[in-house]
């Protein structure tokens, strides 16, 4: 079976894994939100990239076919650094620029302060020609999200959206998706994210095959030792959290109304 580690700061990549598991059913995810350290946004890139590294290690010792960053953040700061480090296929995500140029004249894309300054973000956005972008850097969204949805903290979400008519939003954090309808009926125009980019990237990969990537080193660890009891129960298709914070993540997971239709 094929095994693929999914990571993010914290809650966010749970919008991904759904939609990877959507587009791949019979794989077998494992997800690593790192809320302890959440939100990433803001942090040193240096601090970011350790973190991130620390947690493709945690994969490696899994022996995980590939990872997916489900983090436009990581993904910005140092997606580079992370397929160099691994021994295994590491797909990023970006921003769905892309498809709102196709779709929308004025775009607003909404990220973290460490995916707006980013050099890929511009990239990406000069590549679209035929559409006007801005681009917004919401410093506290993410954190602001990640509370409601984990502590239970009040969230308006008002506070943090920036005013203005546009065509088209792109939310540019992974955390942003789960006010997607909210933030579509704030601005009145249609909203993309990259989740289902991601788990097409994702199934396109897996397609090709693992060939061409070298494969992780053999470990002497045994990858069932994370496994508890409770996931080992849950059969083979369930999704296996990891980290300090598994519980939560699990259970934002199972109780969130986005995830109902898995
Ligand atoms: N969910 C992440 C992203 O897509 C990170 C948010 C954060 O931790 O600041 O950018």
């Amino acid at each position: 079976m094929v095994r693929i580690g999914v990571f993010d700061s914290g809650i966010g990549g749970l919008t991904v894994l759904a939609a990877c598991r959507r587009l791949l059913p019979a794989v077998r995810f494992y997800y690593l939100g790192d809320n302890g350290h959440a939100p990433y946004g803001s942090r040193p890139r240096e601090e970011i990239a350790s973190l991130a590294l620390r947690a493709m290690g945690r994969f490696a010792r899994l022996g995980v076919d590939g990872a997916v960053i489900a983090c436009n953040t990581v993904t910005a700061v140092c997606i580079g650094r992370l397929r160099a480090a691994c021994g295994f296929p590491v797909i990023g995500m970006e921003p769905a620029v892309r498809p709102a140029a196709l779709a929308c004249k004025h775009v607003l894309v909404l990220a973290t302060p460490r995916t707006a300054e980013s050099g890929r973000l511009q990239a990406l956005i000069a590549r679209c020609r035929g559409c006007n972008f801005e681009v917004c850097a919401l410093p506290h969204l993410a954190g602001a999200i990640e509370g409601a949805l984990t502590r239970g903290e009040r969230l308006t979400l008002s506070d943090h959206l920036p005013r203005g008519l546009y065509d088209g939003v792109v939310l540019g954090c992974t955390h942003y998706a789960f006010f997607r309808e909210e933030i579509a009926r704030f601005y009145g125009c249609k909203v993309f994210d990259g989740g289902e980019g991601t788990a097409r990237r994702l199934k396109s990969v897996l397609k090709l095959g693992m060939d061409d990537h070298a494969k992780p080193p053999q470990t002497t660890v045994n990858p069932n030792i994370c496994f508890n009891q409770n996931c080992k129960e849950r059969g083979a298709k369930g999704v296996i959290f990891l980290g300090k914070s598994r519980k939560i993540n699990e259970s934002v997971y199972k109780t969130n109304i986005c995830f109902r239709k898995i």
